[in-house]
């Protein structure tokens, strides 16, 4: 971490994310952004953002000098993976492009338990290493923050084993990765017994272990046909709740009903909602839940886009994820799948940005990070152009050229 107060800059242009709304459309012209900027970081911690130029007169002594044309954004937040995972489904993707549907590939043994036979089998030391090789390429492409779900476990030990991957490869990788538990994500095969009793079992014999170990303060559940039903999902997360645990919901992929349980509970966010209308969202803006669009998932499985326009029209906060898993949706670039549903639903290069940074991080209950701002945290990323809107237009293509973390320059200057 730097420790020493630092001027980094100047970048032709800073685009801080500072002032705009936590919710509903934003208006493209409200954007914050600097010319000429400076950003000036101490102790992980920004403690001035301006004009490079007046801020180089009060921090005449360390400058780290930005030589070429730059645009500075915040690092970029993704709210919604499955990136702690063993194996490929490489042969689903290409059986689904072949006419075969997710659910029935789900059923005949492939799908989800498919991944959970590979992650079972992977011992902890495999998945951290495939998962930190996972958040290096975030990181490499402007993603600091990075929420990780556990759920291709599905017993106990397997589940454990999960968290304390991810809770071990956050403390040693310089991204930061929130874990959320999804032993609720299908019920096992092999648990002998009815859904609900499987809830149960995962009731009385993790929840109290997450919090005694710190593994996670989430908890998510996937409502669906092929998953759990909204009277399961109701019993388990009316204890979640008692836990005091935050609750997010894997909602109204294919079907609606999840999102109503969402808002039942004041889910801090419903992901996925590609099935969701009018109803389903005024129902959720109304409980303050945010929504979190998966473009990778509707990349990966060809399905329909969540309507993201209309979600923002109505006075929500909308995100947007990668939903990265070996699945439905493999791709996992965050900036790429912003651009691209952004053009499909007409979102603003404001909304899409506060999509992936400071709204993102709202999905998180992180209020430190995806705004350019005194005390936020100093993650942030130079793109080599000198315009914001390149980024973008680019469509993902345009990758960061510099990433900092807690202040800290972590791409090598040789690797530009
Ligand atoms: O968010 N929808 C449920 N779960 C994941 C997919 C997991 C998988 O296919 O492995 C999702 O899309
Ligand atoms: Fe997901």
């Amino acid at each position: 971490m730097t420790t020493k107060t630092t001027l980094i800059g100047p970048f032709r242009q800073v685009v801080t994310m500072n002032g705009l709304a936590l919710s509903g459309s934003l208006k493209y012209d409200h954007l914050q952004v600097i010319e000429e900027g400076g950003i000036v970081v101490e102790n992980g911690k920004i403690i001035q953002v301006g004009n490079f130029l007046a801020s180089s007169k009060t921090y005449p002594k360390n400058i780290y000098k930005i030589e070429g044309d730059y645009v500075l954004l915040p690092g970029l937040i993704d709210a919604h993976t499955h990136i702690c995972y063993g194996g490929s489904r490489a042969a689903d993707y290409a059986l689904r492009n072949a006419g075969a549907s997710y659910l029935e590939i789900a059923n005949n043994g492939g799908g989800i338990w498919d991944t959970v036979s590979q992650t079972r089998q992977a011992s902890l030391n495999q998945l951290e290493f495939q998962m930190s090789n996972r958040a290096e390429k975030h990181l490499k492409e402007g993603v600091t923050t990075c929420e990780v779900k556990s759920g291709y476990g599905l017993d106990l030990g397997s589940e454990m084993k999960m968290l304390e991957a991810i809770k071990s490869v956050d403390s040693k990788s310089e991204i930061d990765l929130i874990s959320t538990c999804l032993a609720a994500h299908i019920k096992p095969k092999d648990f002998k017994g009815s859904h609900s009793e499987y809830l149960l079992f995962t009731v009385n014999n993790l929840f109290q272990f997450l919090k005694d170990n710190q593994l996670s303060n989430r908890i998510d559940i996937f409502i669906e046909e092929s998953a759990f039903s909204t009277k399961d999902a109701t019993n388990y997360l009316s204890v979640a709740k008692q836990y005091g645990f935050s609750i997010t919901v894997h909602a109204d992929q294919f079907s609606t009903g999840g999102s109503e349980v969402a808002a039942q509970f004041g889910a801090i966010s419903a992901d996925h909602l590609e099935a969701s209308g009018e109803k389903e969202f005024k129902k959720l803006i109304k409980a303050n839940v945010i929504g979190t669009a998966l473009p990778g998932a509707s990349m990966g499985l060809g399905e329909p886009y969540m309507k993201g326009r209309k979600f923002l029209d109505l006075g929500g906060c909308l995100v947007i994820a990668t939903d990265w898993n070996p699945g439905s949706a493999p791709m996992g670039d965050l900036l790429m799948q912003a651009a691209v549903f952004g053009a499909q639903q007409k979102l603003n290069t404001a909304e899409t940005f506060a999509a992936i940074t400071f709204r993102a991080a709202k999905a998180l209950k992180l209020d430190d990070r995806g705004v350019l701002k005194p005390k936020a945290k100093a993650d942030f990323i130079a793109f080599s152009t000198k315009d914001y809107r390149e980024i973008l237009y680019h469509q993902g293509k345009m990758k960061p050229n510099l990433v900092w973390k807690n202040g800290n320059l972590i791409t090598p200057a040789q690797d530009r």
